[in-house]
């Protein structure tokens, strides 16, 4: 979406809020010994409880309130009877519409002691996230931001997935234009001021090729490396990228 009022720009900051506490929530909430199935509810009731629906449940048939992704698990993992255990890495990924508008975030979660390796990891899907932003600008083209993500990402020796994308938002969760993690600066769509994106980074710690299980959804690495993921809602304008997720 493209947001050309005050009153659409207020719906996503609304929108993201309840994203943002529901993630904070998950945060707080994850430690060794719980389940994914336990923190989707503990998702699920924060964002209820603020009114607003879980837009992944049902969303193409998707069952749960949020995506909750275990080591080797890029992203889509259905949360389960799956206890998460002292040293994994937890991607949770939270949809959410309010009156009308779409928020959409993700963190990765370090569960008690987690190794240098994989702190690395989680910091760098961050840092990739920010090197994106950096070209996030009215004029500049979504190739970008693409290109910076994996310029940083692949810098660091992490590899980054390409067979899911960002993504423009506003009403509807997913919306044109999509915005890869991988790709050519000076392609692309044109950023405008007022457009709202997805901007998503999913890396690992090895090669960036990934399969998906036979439940359709879960998208693991196909070596079974570990994978971290970033997510944040963000408008584009003519300076600075106003991050509604953070
Ligand atoms: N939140 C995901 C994204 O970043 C989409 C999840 S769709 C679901 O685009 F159905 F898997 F929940
Ligand atoms: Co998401
Ligand atoms: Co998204």
């Amino acid at each position: 979406m493209i947001c050309r009022s005050d009153k659409e720009r207020e719906g996503m900051r609304a929108a993201s809020r309840v994203v943002k506490a529901a993630l904070d929530a998950a945060e707080r909430f994850v430690r060794a010994g719980v389940t994914t199935l336990e923190i989707d509810a503990v998702i699920e009731e924060t964002i209820r409880g603020m009114g607003a629906i879980p837009s992944s449940k049902g969303f193409c048939g998707y069952p749960n309130a949020s995506c909750i992704s275990v080591n080797d698990v890029v992203v889509h993992g259905i949360p389960s009877l799956q206890v998460v255990n002292d040293g994994d890495v937890v991607s949770v990924d939270v949809t959410a519409l309010f009156k009308g508008y779409q928020g959409d975030a993700a963190r990765t979660f370090a569960v008690g002691n987690v190794s240098a390796q994989n702190l690395a990891l989680i910091d760098a899907a961050k840092a990739a996230f920010f090197a994106g932003l950096e070209y996030a600008k009215a004029g500049n083209r979504v190739g970008d931001v693409s290109g910076a993500i994996q310029l940083y990402t692949e810098l660091k020796g992490y590899g980054v997935v390409r067979a899911l994308t960002g993504h423009g938002i506003g009403r509807q969760m997913h919306e044109p234009p999509e915005v890869p993690n991988f790709g050519r600066s000076g392609t692309g769509v044109t950023l405008k001021n007022g457009m709202c994106l997805a901007i998503e980074p999913m890396i690992t710690a090895g090669d960036w090729r990934v399969k998906v299980e036979r439940d359709k959804w879960t998208v693991r690495t196909a070596d079974g490396s570990n994978a971290a993921h970033y997510e944040n809602t963000v408008i584009v304008t003519d300076g600075e990228p106003e991050i509604l997720t953070l």
